[in-house]
């Protein structure tokens, strides 16, 4: 097989990145929209010597997984504003002076996803975040920015929302900011639960909340996803609640940063039937 020339080379970074649906989804959009681009998926144990292998490689551009979304964002030359916000990266490009530039999607699609999943917009939403790591901050701030008219916030580690909940008025949220005692609804009630911790990733995993603790919510959207339904997706699917788990955000953050990369609209349906593939169900 020959190698192709480096500005059709994308890559994925991260550890691990065996079981990343990434790879299927872009490398079927390239094939739809009728490139030759390549896409592929480096398992990076050691960040600063993979972030220097990509330079030195001269990749087009790609994507960043856990762990290394923050140092990504910290390491790019021209990071975007909202990753310096969200202090996370999850795509990147090399600009015509060589330049590593970046952002995340996250944000973005997880909006994408809540319309697709629900016809729901941000503005006017009150929405209930569990969690205060990378994917609530981007949840968070696409959340805000969009208008929402709540934002409750519950971690485990209380610092961490509180310092997450300061960031939010630091950037202009002037909304209802309540920081939630433990995972269950306020007084005022949420009209959505987002599940951004990272529970579920592991088999035996409880689910983050109870749907005791949010009683008659609306909607319910997890940021994991599984080939199995997740335990959050279990808890709330019981009563009257609409839920839905992390793979339309998967599909729609991938869409966003192919959209960066080639400046076109990503080709949806077939970037879907690839993650369908990898998930083993239809997405
Ligand atoms: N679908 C998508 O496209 C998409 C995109 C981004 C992220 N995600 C998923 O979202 C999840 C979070 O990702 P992330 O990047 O935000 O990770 P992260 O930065 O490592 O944050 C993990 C979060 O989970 C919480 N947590 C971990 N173990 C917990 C436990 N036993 N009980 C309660 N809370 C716990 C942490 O709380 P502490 O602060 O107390 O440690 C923290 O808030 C992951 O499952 C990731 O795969 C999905």
């Amino acid at each position: 097989m020959s190698t192709p020339p480096a500005e059709d080379l994308f890559v994925l970074i991260g550890h691990p990145v065996a079981r990343s649906a990434s790879p299927a989804m872009h490398q079927a959009a390239f094939a739809a929209l009728g490139s030759r681009a390549r896409y592929l998926a480096l398992d990076v144990s050691d960040f600063a010597a993979g972030w220097e292998a990509l330079r030195r490689l001269e990749v087009r551009g790609g994507n960043v997984t856990i762990p290394w979304k923050e140092r990504a964002a910290a390491a790019l030359d021209d990071p975007s504003p909202d990753s310096v916000l969200c202090r996370s990266a999850n795509t990147f490009w090399r600009t015509p002076e060589g330049r590593l530039a970046g952002t995340q999607t996250d944000g973005e699609g997880f909006l994408r996803a809540l319309w697709e999943a629900f016809g729901l917009a941000p503005e006017g939403l009150r929405v209930a975040v569990l969690g205060a790591g990378g994917g609530a901050r981007a949840v968070l701030h696409a959340l805000a920015r969009g208008g929402a008219a709540a934002l409750h916030l519950w971690n485990r580690s209380t610092a961490r929302a509180e310092m997450l909940a300061r960031e939010l008025v630091r950037a202009g949220f002037g909304g209802e900011l309540v920081l939630l005692e433990g995972p269950r609804a306020a007084v005022a009630r949420p009209d959505l639960l987002v599940n951004a911790t990272s529970l579920g990733l592991r088999p035996h995993d409880p689910a983050p909340a109870t749907a005791a603790a949010f009683p008659g919510i609306p909607f319910a959207m997890d940021l994991v996803y599984g080939s199995e339904p997740t335990p959050f997706l279990r808890e709330f699917t019981r009563g009257e609640t609409r839920v839905a788990d992390g793979r339309l955000m998967l599909l729609h953050q991938a869409a966003c940063s192919l959209e960066l990369w080639l400046d076109k609209p990503a080709p949806l349906a077939e970037m879907r039937k690839a993650l369908a593939r990898v998930l083993g169900e239809a997405v």
